[in-house]
């Protein structure tokens, strides 16, 4: 039986960064509410020229050197991006032709929000698990910084830009052990962003309702770890790392909780970069594997929630 692994793995930070402090310059907020309510200090901001096949560019490059792969052995590009250069064509096709590769399939996951790369891991999981395919790039990337609304406190504090990637490729032993996706329509109106082709006027960045929207994924992330782990048959005692979705240090902290891991069992990147969307967990994972804190062998849980309402998860042999 062909199971899928982790590969290699890359990150990308656009260079200019906005405080906390900077941001208090902006709109009526402080740094100590920010930090107290989010757990954010600060946020990586994408520079005008920079698009979202840019930075996920320079995260897939990164990727496929750890793997030791040329962009010529990849064999699906999946991006998650909810804030895409263009609706078409799709910023994994932008990525395609920078890679000056051609004929594999490529696509973005865009409707999936914060969950997007968790819904973009699993489907390449399946590809790889069927022997479809081999190598697969699934790159988070997003520049939310152009679709918060500037004057809006509640939401322009909360995100960042920045892209992450994974490269799966194929293992006589899991490594992917499972993934789980789901979503539920009727929380909508919970977190969207209406760009499209609606006529509504004034509805051209992100909306959120942060209270409720807490209260559900703590919720909804409870019950997705306990599916996760059952699918297995495996403990809670036996995960070594936490891999979340970083919209909010107290939601992480419950999650860890739940559990029963320490923070510093928990890639947490939310202090630096705040909320990247679709980004956010291969970013965790990148850095946590750079700097060697998660090593070969060790269990996995990643998770991720956004707007759909969508989320998703994965328990990963690293
Ligand atoms: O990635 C997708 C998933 N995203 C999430 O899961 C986000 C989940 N939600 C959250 O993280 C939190 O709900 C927020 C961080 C968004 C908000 O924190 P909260 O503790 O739920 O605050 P709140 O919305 O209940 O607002 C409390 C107060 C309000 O003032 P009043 O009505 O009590 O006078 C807000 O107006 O805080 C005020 N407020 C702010 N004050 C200073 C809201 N934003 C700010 C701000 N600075 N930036």
């Amino acid at each position: 039986m062909t199971y899928s692994k982790i590969l290699g793995t890359g990150s990308y930070l656009p260079e200019k960064i906005l405080t906390n402090a900077d941001l208090e310059k902006i709109v009526d907020t402080t740094d100590e509410w920010i930090v107290q309510r989010t757990g954010i200090k600060q946020r990586h901001i994408a520079a005008p020229e920079e698009n979202a096949a840019i930075l996920a560019d320079y995260a897939a490059r990164q990727a496929l050197d750890a793997a030791g792969l040329k962009p010529s052995d990849i064999d699906m590009i999946i991006v998650a991006t909810t804030t895409p250069h263009m609706v078409f064509p799709s910023t994994a096709c932008l990525l395609q032709e920078r890679f000056n590769i051609s004929g594999c399939p490529a696509f973005d996951l865009n409707a999936t929000a914060c969950a997007g790369f968790m819904y973009g891991f699993s489907i390449a999981d399946q590809y790889i698990r069927t022997g479809s395919i081999k190598h697969a790039l699934v790159i988070g990337s997003e520049i939310m910084s152009r679709v918060v609304d500037w004057t809006d406190r509640s939401t322009c504090v909360l995100f960042g830009d920045g892209a992450g990637a994974v490269v799966l490729g194929p293992s006589n032993e899991p490594g992917v052990i499972s993934t789980h996706i789901h979503a539920d329509g009727k929380y909508k109106d919970v977190l969207y962003l209406p760009l499209g082709t609606n006529t509504s006027p004034n509805v051209e960045t992100v909306k959120m309702a942060g209270n409720q929207l807490f209260k559900l994924a703590v919720n909804i992330l409870d019950n997705l770890f306990d599916e996760t782990l059952a699918a297995s048959g495996t403990e809670k005692s036996a995960v070594d790392w936490l891999i979340p979705h970083q919209a909010n240090i107290r939601i992480i902290q419950a999650m860890a909780k739940k559990l029963d891991l320490p923070l510093d069992r928990v890639a947490i990147t939310l202090e630096d970069q705040a909320n990247t969307s679709s980004a956010s967990i291969p970013l965790a994972l990148d850095k946590a594997i750079r700097d060697g804190r998660i090593k070969p062998g060790q269990l996995l849980m990643m998770e991720g929630f956004g707007g759909g309402l969508a989320w998703g998860s994965a328990l990963v042999r690293y």
